[in-house]
C-alpha cells in the first residue's frame, strides 16, 4: 500500500498572517462580492499576488448556457498570465460568499482549477502558496502541488 500525505497549516487567527497576506485575503473577499453567479448564487473570489507586489483578482462568471461559465480561480489565473506572462506568482487566496449557502469550511478548488494552477507552478519552478479561507479559518498550503497528487503534467506530452 502506498500513500500520499498532504501537509497544510490551519490558521484560526488572521493575526498569524503577514500584512501582505491579509491584503491578499481582503482582495479575494472584495472580488467575490462582484461575482456574476445568478444561477448558483455561489460567489467565489480569487486573488493572486505576483513577484512585483501587484495583485490580479477574479471571480466566477456564469451563463444561461451553464457550461460556458468559469471558476473564479481560472478567471484570476488566466488574467494574470495574459497580462503578466513573465512574472512569477507568489500566492493565491480563494474564498466564497453566499446568502444561500452556509460556508462552514473554506472552499476547495475544483480539479480543473488545481490543474491550471499547478501548471503555472511547474512552469515557474517556484512554489505558489495557496490560501483557502472563510470567516472562521485559513488553510495554508505551501505549494499548489499539494492540492493535486498524481497530476497530469506537461512532460507526459514529450514525444519518443
Ligand atoms: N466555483 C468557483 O468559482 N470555484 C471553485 O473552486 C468551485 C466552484 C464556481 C463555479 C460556479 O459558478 C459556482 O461556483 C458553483 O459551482
Amino acid at each position: 500500500m502506498r500513500e500520499f500525505k498532504i501537509y497544510f497549516d490551519e490558521i484560526l487567527d488572521r493575526k498569524g498572517l503577514t500584512n501582505t497576506e491579509i491584503e491578499l485575503l481582503n482582495k479575494a473577499e472584495e472580488i467575490s462580492k462582484k461575482a456574476y453567479a445568478p444561477y448558483s448564487k455561489f460567489n467565489v473570489g480569487a486573488s493572486v499576488l505576483l513577484e512585483d507586489g501587484s495583485y490580479v483578482c477574479g471571480n466566477n462568471q456564469e451563463n444561461a448556457s451553464f457550461p460556458c461559465g468559469i471558476c473564479a480561480e481560472r478567471v484570476a489565473l488566466f488574467a494574470t498570465k495574459a497580462n503578466n506572462p513573465h512574472l512569477k506568482i507568489k500566492k493565491i487566496a480563494i474564498t466564497t460568499e453566499s446568502d444561500r449557502f452556509n460556508i462552514e469550511s473554506p472552499i476547495a478548488p475544483c480539479g480543473m482549477c488545481r490543474q491550471v494552477l499547478l501548471e503555472y507552478e511547474e512552469q515557474q519552478k517556484e512554489p505558489i502558496e495557496v490560501f483557502l479561507f472563510n470567516d472562521a479559518k485559513v488553510l495554508k498550503f505551501k505549494q499548489a502541488k499539494d492540492l493535486l497528487p498524481l497530476h497530469f503534467s506537461e512532460d507526459r506530452l514529450k514525444r519518443k
